[in-house]
């Protein structure tokens, strides 16, 4: 039997800084205390994340986010397993501040390191949440990443397609910047495109004419910039409905691409006949209701189950590597302290590297 662990995860790859204790087994886990303080304030001024800012806000934060969380679990450092953390992909700098907030804690206290692959942490969720058999179809989509993988190990993925350039939640914030709404973008747009008619505008729904399920969203927000300019100019400026429009159109266009790809990979999935098929969906993007109704109805259609997780384990927290970490400690893998921060960690090892570059830096 696989012993019961206590995990302190870390994560610091993007711009939130996060501490969460996870107890339990691989595919019977649960969240003690997740900690998320996130950096937009910080960021808000420049319209993105700026790494440097980013890193040196990690550093000064991670300590009081452990014991935040800690304290939140009424636990000491004495009654955990392990400690894991994001060792990679994203900006390095804040993935740096990590790992060496990680190591230290593993130096004084003599607990294992385990270094966990940040888009891991998102893809094994559904595990954490709704203890997931594998294989499963995950179908990851974040600020920095787009892509359908069939999970069927917690160190074990394939990759059939994913963004070839821009990813959909770097296209939300892209969206919301050209509208002057607030960062992150996500959450904004979705709150406008709920007021809003998204027939009046047709937005393109780029690949759908191409086989496979490699997608593209750069080509979105440049129509989207269009149309924008084109009522800008016959208006002199956005009214509120406008700007709700173009949202509620962009959005659609977004949900679309996706579901009709996920048709496509949910495909692929079952031509391997899994004994208990499921859709996944993790990542921030999958804090999207229009989006989660869109691969919902996909589901339904094909006979899959489709699982969700809770909103605030869909964007970046701790918890998700903590139980990653948990996943690999059963596997016997642990970290010494030559672990090292990698910008760019693909979860396909064998697949042919993605194009473009994403927020979090090139694209794993
Ligand atoms: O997974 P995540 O927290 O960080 C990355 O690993 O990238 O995802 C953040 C991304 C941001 O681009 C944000 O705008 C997007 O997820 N996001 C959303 C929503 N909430 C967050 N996109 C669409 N709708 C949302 N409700
Ligand atoms: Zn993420």
């Amino acid at each position: 039997m696989t012993e019961t662990r206590t995990l302190l995860g870390i994560e610091s790859s993007c711009d939130d800084t996060a501490a969460a204790l996870v107890r339990g087994v691989p595919g019977q886990a649960r969240v003690l205390a997740s900690v998320v303080e996130g950096q937009s304030g910080l960021h808000a001024a420049f319209g993105g994340v700026v790494p440097e800012i980013a890193a040196r806000a990690h550093a000064e934060r991670l300590d009081t986010c452990v014991r935040a969380a800690l304290a939140k679990a009424g636990l000491e450092l004495r009654d955990l397993d392990g400690i894991a953390v994001t060792a990679g992909p994203g900006l390095i700098g804040g993935v740096v501040s990590g790992v060496m907030c990680a190591k230290g804690i593993a130096a004084g206290t003599g607990l294992p390191l385990v270094g966990v692959n940040h888009l891991a942490g998102h893809a094994l969720t559904p595990r954490l949440t709704d203890g997931a058999g594998f294989p499963y179809l995950m179908l990851l989509v974040s600020g920095g990443h787009c892509q359908f993988l069939i999970a069927r190990g917690p160190e074990d993925f394939t990759r059939l397609g994913g963004t070839i350039d821009d990813a959909p939640g770097e296209a939300f914030d892209k969206t919301a910047r050209l509208l002057g709404l607030p960062q992150p973008g996500g959450p904004a747009v979705e709150a406008e495109a709920r007021r809003g008619d998204a027939r009046r505008f047709a937005f393109p729904r780029p690949l759908l004419d191409r086989p496979g399920c490699d997608m593209s969203f750069s080509g979105l927000k440049t129509a989207l910039l269009r149309t924008r300019d084109g009522v800008v100019g016959a208006r002199e400026g956005l009214t509120r409905q406008d700007r709700a429009d173009l949202c509620a159109g962009f959005q659609a266009a977004v949900a679309d691409v996706l579901a009709e790809k996920t048709r496509r990979a949910l495909q692929l999935y079952l031509a391997e006949a899994p004994q208990m098929p499921l859709l996944a969906v993790a990542g921030g993007v999958a804090a999207n209701g229009a989006i989660r109704q869109a691969l919902e109805a996909v589901c339904t259609e094909v006979g899959v189950p489709f699982s969700a997780p809770p909103l605030s384990l869909c964007t970046d927290n701790a918890a998700m590597i903590a139980y990653a970490g948990l996943e690999r400690m059963a596997l016997g893998r642990v970290d010494d302290m030559t672990l090292a921060a990698r910008p760019r960690w693909p979860l396909d090892q064998s697949a042919a590297p993605m194009l473009g570059s994403g927020k979090k830096g090139a694209k794993a």
